[in-house]
């Protein structure tokens, strides 16, 4: 879709309002306003890094350090981890490629309802050694809550294995008052002791030192309940069987480069996906479904 035509979407829609500009680092971006709530997407990773419903602090976090060019992920919003997480021995990078690419946006649409939809495409995904040939599409609506589908349509002929995972960054008021819960009684590895198997018997997961688990065979949905903002964001989800939940902490924090030293104060990562032993193992032809619904609610 050119710029003229995005444009001239922007203008004629009725209901929520879609504006296309240049964001940070001069990155295209889309900036979305429905009756409900603010939102911004940009094509670098087709990553949402801003959603806002009046009269509420942003849901999302976004780091003051965060890197915007054409070569880094985006530190904050919502990351799209595929077709690998984390850093495998035979795979180049992090988290795979899906969050440094250019994506292209196909599609705006606001309905009478109020709400506005992006749908936006992975170009090039080229049969390779860390990826079968396959369509990788990403639908996004803003309204009252925040919804994100990933889509993968296996186009080779043989069975397509990836992981996938929506790395939600969270805006919390202060993780040491932060809850986390609908985790109990599930598996967990635990990475920052070599990914060790333990199982969740908290009621809820409390934070006081780096926290970063992968729960497995989970398909709940998860709340986070943040006593100093006083709200409860509610993550549901479906085509997910992993969760991740991460904090770095303060000596990560000041390891990374694109986060403030402080930062791991005001945020909680709670990710949907399949990862690890719940990677996605796709027959050819067929589409897997990874979505999110995330909405929130004041804490009584
Ligand atoms: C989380 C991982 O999903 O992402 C952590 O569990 C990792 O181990 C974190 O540190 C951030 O990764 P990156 O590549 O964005 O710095």
């Amino acid at each position: 879709m050119n710029a003229s035509k995005q444009q001239s979407i922007s203008q004629t829609s009725p209901h929520g309002r879609v504006t296309f500009l240049e964001g940070r680092g001069d990155l295209p971006m889309v900036e979305i306003a429905t009756p409900w709530s603010a939102a911004e997407i940009y094509l670098h990773g087709a990553q949402v890094t801003h959603f806002q419903k009046q009269c509420e602090p942003p849901l999302l976090f976004l780091s003051q350090c965060s890197r915007f060019d054409t070569v880094h992920p985006i530190r904050g919003g919502i990351p799209i981890i595929f077709p690998w997480f984390g850093k495998p021995a035979d795979k180049p990078g992090q988290h795979g490629f899906a969050r440094v690419k250019d994506w292209e946006l196909c599609e705006v649409t606001s309905p009478a309802d109020g709400s506005v939809t992006l749908r936006l495409r992975l170009p090039e995904c080229k049969p390779s050694v860390d990826c079968a040939a396959c369509e990788v599409e990403y639908v996004v609506t803003v309204s009252d809550t925040l919804t994100a589908e990933l889509r993968v349509s296996n186009k080779s002929g043989r069975e397509f294995e990836f992981e996938n995972c929506l790395h939600t960054y969270f805006a919390v008021g202060d993780i040491q008052a932060v809850k986390v819960t609908g985790l109990k009684g599930v598996e967990y590895l635990n990475q920052p002791t070599g990914f060790s198997r333990h199982t969740e018997t908290a009621d809820a997961i409390r934070f006081a030192e780096e926290v970063d688990r992968i729960y497995l065979a989970t398909g709940h949905p998860v709340e986070i309940c943040d006593k100093r903002l006083k709200r409860i964001i509610r993550v549901e989800k479906e085509g997910s069987n992993s969760t991740v939940v991460w904090n770095p902490w303060m000596a990560k924090a000041k390891a990374m480069p694109d986060y403030g030293d402080d930062e791991f104060k005001e945020m909680v990562c709670v990710e949907s996906g399949n990862v690890a032993a719940n990677k996605v193992i796709l027959p050819p032809g067929q589409t897997s479904r990874l979505k999110i619904k995330l909405s929130s609610r004041a804490l009584a």
